[in-house]
């Protein structure tokens, strides 16, 4: 069975583009294949987070994955910093990655661009620990985001440098998985671009009722159609693309229908769109705080996830120290 595996940072929580661009499509993948679903918090600490926040970030994370269908007998869901193996790996694969091409990647350079006061080595190296969670479960498939296909491109070619380095086939190469006409871009209530974290734009999977309300009232609209069947301005497009995510077909034929006679009062469209997320997210937002508060589940959960990603991480590590060399005198490198 193909071996998928794909990472969050634990930062923040999770929205609708989180949730219909890639949870339910992880969720879809746990049947058929070899799944492995984890938090990246390593990978949060490049913005140094307050050690007080910090693992309540990564509680949060974790009851959002599970309050959204991801499901711990079906896939391996752990925290990255509970398995060691990982952060071993990077420090091998650092020896192999280059400055030059870590710089030229596009989301060290926004960063820097962002944040020139935290120009870190982390996150200068953010690509090569992203190949570490890759390739120390020998992944076949990435679901990611199109932001994310240089990385995938600098985890193929770590996997290649490192198989010719040392005359191994330790590492398969990862291909991002596109989930193809299944992949909702999902965009955001300010009129232009997609639904993001760090974009203030967002609904959230534990927003509450009157808060989703707010936020979609607020959504950027225009001054409604002045003739009959003419093309939406990408505001009005973007709440038409929410509607066809969470309403029913006949609601928005309903709406189409008023924009194209210029009869449609955004008003109506959008106290609709706000009731329909509600009923979408609402349950799963009662089943994040069920979670979030049961500490005994989520230790259940991890410490299997953990296991399960520790078997597969250990196997893997040691090929890997016998091929770079490693023979420890401590006999770490028998068996
Ligand atoms: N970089 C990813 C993001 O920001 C998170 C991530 C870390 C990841 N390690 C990963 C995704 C490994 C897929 C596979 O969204």
């Amino acid at each position: 069975m193909e071996i998928v595996l794909s990472g969050i940072r634990s930062t923040g929580h999770l929205h609708l583009g989180n949730y219909y661009g890639a949870l339910r499509n992880y969720i879809k993948m746990q049947d058929n294949y070899n799944c492995f679903f984890f938090i990246a918090d390593l990978h949060s600490l490049t913005t140094h987070p307050h050690p007080d926040d910090f693992h309540s970030g990564v509680r949060t994370i974790l009851a959002e994955y599970l309050a959204s269908g991801l499901d711990p007998e079906k896939s391996a869901i752990f925290v990255q910093s509970d398995v060691p193996e990982i952060s071993e790996l990077y420090v091998l694969l650092n020896m192999i990655s280059y400055k030059g091409e870590l710089e030229r990647t596009t989301s060290f350079k926004d960063k820097v661009r962002q944040n020139p006061d935290n120009v870190n080595a982390g996150l200068l190296t953010y690509p090569v620990l992203m190949a570490a969670d890759i390739l120390i479960h020998r992944a076949n498939l990435v679901p990611v985001g199109k932001d994310q296909e240089q990385h995938l491109e600098v985890a193929r070619v770590l996997a290649r440098r490192f198989n010719s380095f040392y005359n191994t086939e330790v590492f398969p190469e990862p291909k991002a998985f596109n989930f193809g006409d299944d992949l909702v871009k999902v965009p955001g209530l300010d009129g232009s671009g997609k639904m993001g974290k760090s974009e203030g734009n967002g609904v959230y999977l534990c927003d509450d009722e009157t808060t989703i309300r707010k936020k979609v009232m607020k959504a950027v609209t225009d001054a409604g159609p002045t003739e009959p069947n003419s093309t939406m301005p990408e505001a009005v497009a973007n709440l038409f693309t929410l509607l066809n995510i969470v309403s029913s077909k006949d609601t928005v034929d309903h709406f189409k229908e008023s924009y194209n006679n210029c009869t449609i009062r955004y008003g109506d469209l959008k106290k609709q769109l706000a009731e329909d997320i509600c009923k979408q997210t609402l349950p799963i937002k009662a089943k994040i705080e069920q979670i979030y508060n049961d500490e005994e589940y989520l230790k259940r959960v991890v410490k299997r996830g953990t296991e399960q990603a520790r078997e597969s991480a250990s196997a893997t590590l040691k090929e890997v120290r016998r091929a770079v060399g490693f023979r420890s005198f401590l006999g770490f490198d028998d068996k």
